[in-house]
């Protein structure tokens, strides 16, 4: 007798690569990141605070936001590094202090890394997550797996180090969470073991305690979905698609092996406003996120395609989104930054329609390829696109 099985984890919704590789596509021009226009480095004379605090990938999408976040700190003299150092003028306008942080233009890549003074804390946004630029696979998008370790993994080791070196006591970095990791452990495979290189760099310099590590899902707000990420929020969040999610799952718990959707979960898991994430970051660089507010140990539960078991850090991790809302209410450094100005600046800047790396993606994000990409995911997930049917044989 044969017999139909709906399979878990990430591994198996390769058996639909085109579909699979569609909805990465989507979730990565999310993630994809945010070089700004060209942009000519600033610098002022840092003036004699308490803490420094260099952000790595401070131009970038989160990145902009934690700089100006911390410039609103008292005692706090803020150093951004990235590759094309300040973001550009529309998020710099004159009503917050950008002009007093040191905008540092360096690829952390590259032979020669910029000389940091003393250093209270350091974060980390740097990552990347782009599909390589040819036709690759069925659908035409691939990943080259080697670059999005060294881009995710060796450039974090580095910076840890430089960080380390300049006296940084703290590290805060950004990676994902439990669910997006489990869903694209297979898939996207360099890029999580980048994440996972550069969160035990971290672990080994500066300790699992004076670690912390958010893992947001998808991050939106600022000029980046302001309105689609809401209402994706809303209807993730909705009785029915919670209905739909708890039934699916209950079904799946009726077969003979304990089953799990992971892209399903990471799908159907709530966007996380850009704000509320900077707000986090920030607490944690001034030393308000420790064990105390997060006492939660770290899921494990890994395993690679080969089915080895990993493991990941045991640092401070913020997960998903509900978690990193309750730990920026929990530590109430500051109100969550208000975009409403920065969108009201762009505009009269006439800035692109999106933030950062996405500005280059725009056509992608008209109304008509949003909706018809949002209703192949609905379709896919309904009818079980993503679950692979496994025939078992009958042993003679
Ligand atoms: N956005 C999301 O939805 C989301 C969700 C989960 C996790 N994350 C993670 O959060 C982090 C930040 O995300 P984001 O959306 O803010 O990304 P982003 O806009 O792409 O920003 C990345 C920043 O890193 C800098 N950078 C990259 N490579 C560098 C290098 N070799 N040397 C120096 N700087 C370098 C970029 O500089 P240039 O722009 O100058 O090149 C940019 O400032 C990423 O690691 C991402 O994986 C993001």
């Amino acid at each position: 007798m044969a017999t139909a099985m709906g399979v878990s984890s990430g591994l198996p919704i390769l058996g639909q690569p085109g579909l699979f590789q569609a909805v990465c596509f989507f979730l990565l021009l999310l993630y994809s990141h945010g070089g700004a226009s060209a942009l000519s480095s600033s610098s002022s004379s840092p003036p004699s605070q308490k803490n420094t605090i260099a952000v790595f990938g401070g131009s970038g999408f989160i990145g902009r936001r934690v700089c100006e976040q911390l410039s609103y700190q008292e005692n706090v003299h803020v150093i951004s590094i990235s590759r094309s150092g300040r973001p550009p003028d529309y998020y710099c306008p004159n009503h917050w202090n950008a002009n007093q942080v040191d905008w540092i233009q360096a690829d952390m890549l590259s032979q020669t890394i910029p000389a940091l003074p003393p250093l209270t804390a350091a974060v980390s946004l740097v990552g990347n997550v782009e599909p390589v630029p040819h036709w690759k696979g069925f659908f035409g998008l691939g990943f080259d797996d080697e670059k999005l370790r060294i881009e995710n993994g060796l450039v974090n080791e580095r910076i840890c180090q430089a960080a380390k070196h300049a006296g940084a006591e703290r590290f805060v970095f950004v990676s994902v969470s439990y669910e997006v990791a489990k869903a694209f452990e297979g898939p996207i495979e360099g890029y999580l073991d980048g994440k996972r290189r550069a969160e035990f760099a971290a672990s080994d310099a500066f300790g699992n305690d004076n670690t912390v590590v958010l893992g947001p899902s998808v991050v939106y707000g600022g000029k980046r979905f302001p309105r689609l990420g809401k209402l994706y929020r809303s209807f993730v969040e909705s009785k029915l698609a919670k209905a739909y999610v708890t039934s699916n799952q209950a079904l799946r718990n009726l077969s003979v092996a304990p089953l799990q959707d992971w892209l399903e979960q990471a799908i159907f898991s709530s966007p996380v406003d850009v704000s509320i994430v900077a707000n986090v970051i920030c607490a944690a660089a001034l030393g308000q996120v420790d064990r105390s507010v997060v006492p939660t140990r770290r899921r494990q539960g890994f395993w690679n395609e080969q089915g080895d078991v990993m493991t990941y850090a045991d640092v401070i991790f913020v997960d998903g989104t509900h978690e990193i809302e309750r730990v920026s209410q929990e530590v109430a450094l500051l109100e969550p930054l208000s975009n409403k100005e920065n969108i009201n600046s762009a505009r009269a800047a006439k800035e692109p329609i999106a933030e950062g790396g996405m500005e280059n993606v725009t056509t992608y994000l008209r109304p008509l390829p949003v909706v018809a990409f949002f209703a192949t995911i609905f379709w896919a997930v309904m009818t079980q696109q993503f679950i692979q049917t496994v025939q078992i044989l009958p042993t003679a």
